[in-house]
């Protein structure tokens, strides 16, 4: 397949070239856009067949659903059998952003874009080209993040062309994305709200609205009894090529832990990357280090996260050590979004490091 590539900006929405993108949806093809958060791979959400070229596009297995992207906060009414009050309350507070609310399904949504599932996911993105594009593809657009599955989500159209060149029929470039980490998912469908994967959108922002806000603890243990609620988070994800490891300690401890395998490491033929914070970066002699930011700029680390991630694998680096970049947070910040993603893409491989 001819993968079309366009180019299209925020503050420079060229109609005719959305139409032609909107018209691609509507008529059952694939569209990868910008977003706030990471790029996504759209297809129409009410359609059976558009579900299925997204999974065959991604290499993604089908039980894992998609999320429902809309334009209006009005239209989850259209996807959802009913909406709570706090739905609309999240919308009032958070839409558009980088919110996502799982609800319960209706009719006419396909099970193929919800994975099987009787709840569907719906959230209205702050992106203007993601929003032009849903209006004109008919108001419902199923879009997971545009990389292969298992890949880092990318947040450069580059990287989108690297994963889905010649298996999409075009691809928008609108530049870097603001966010960097895919949406806060909160479960709309239980008795207390429960965060299924943490973002940008902080339990705490969620609970100034809603009161009582839960965490599924599940997102932070690799070989927990019970799977997360989200099926797409028990995948091992966001993986870079190369064997990542985490090393937690005391600052001493751990620069002296990764440096004395960083040497090791090369001896062996392995080429070595290093994942660091700016204030320790400094430490690191390996082939390639590099600096989250600074551990003071959590909004900077979720937005180089990803972007290094996908550096090593064009470096052919083969095996990476990181810093712990955010502490223990659980309890459902920004910091819990890196953490959690940080341990996805490690496959859970974390060590302590004590005297
Ligand atoms: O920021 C984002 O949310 C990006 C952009 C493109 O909007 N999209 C994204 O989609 O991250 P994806 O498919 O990579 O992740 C969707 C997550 C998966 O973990 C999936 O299992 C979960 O949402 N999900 C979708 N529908 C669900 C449902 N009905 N119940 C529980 N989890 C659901
Ligand atoms: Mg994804």
């Amino acid at each position: 397949m001819n993968t079309r590539v366009i180019q299209m900006q925020e503050d420079q929405i060229d109609q005719d070239l959305l139409a032609d993108a909107g018209q691609v949806i509507q008529q059952g093809g694939i569209v990868a856009f910008p977003t706030e958060t990471v790029y996504g791979l759209g297809g129409d959400a009410m359609k059976e067949a558009s579900a299925a070229k997204i999974y065959a596009a991604k290499g993604r297995p089908s039980d894992n659903p998609l999320i429902v992207h809309i334009s209006c906060p009005e239209d989850m009414k259209q996807v959802a059998r009913e909406v709570p009050e706090s739905a609309f309350l999240l919308a009032e507070a958070f839409w558009p952003g980088p919110l996502t609310m799982i609800l319960p399904k209706a009719e006419r949504v396909p099970l193929a874009t919800t994975g099987g599932l009787d709840t569907v996911a719906v959230r209205m993105p702050d992106h203007a080209v993601a929003l032009a594009l849903i209006r004109e593809a008919g108001g419902f657009v199923a879009a997971p993040s545009a990389n292969l599955s298992g890949r880092p989500s990318p947040t450069l159209a580059k990287y989108v062309i690297e994963d889905m060149d010649g298996r999409i029929d075009m691809i928008i470039d609108g530049g870097d994305v603001g966010l960097g980490l895919e949406s806060t998912i909160v479960d709309l469908t239980g008795e207390t709200p429960m965060i299924l994967r943490p973002g940008y959108i902080t339990a705490g922002m969620l609970e100034a609205v809603l009161g009582k806000v839960s965490m599924d603890q599940t997102l932070f243990c690799g070989d927990c009894d019970t799977a997360p609620r989200a099926p797409g988070m028990k995948y091992r994800h966001y993986a870079p090529r190369g064997e990542l490891r985490i090393l937690c300690g005391s600052r001493e401890q751990v620069t002296a832990e990764i440096n004395r395998r960083v040497t090791e490491q090369t001896a062996r033929g392995e080429k070595v990357g290093v994942i660091a914070a700016a204030e320790t970066a400094g430490y690191y002699q390996a082939a390639s280090v590099k600096s989250a930011g600074s551990r003071q700029d959590e909004a900077g680390m979720a937005q180089a996260l990803y972007r290094i991630l996908r550096e090593f694998d064009e470096e052919q680096v083969t095996v990476i050590y990181s810093e712990e970049l955010a502490g223990e947070d659980t309890a459902g910040g920004l910091g819990a979004a890196i953490r959690n993603r940080l341990l996805k893409a490690a496959g859970y491989c974390v060590e302590y490091i004590t005297g």
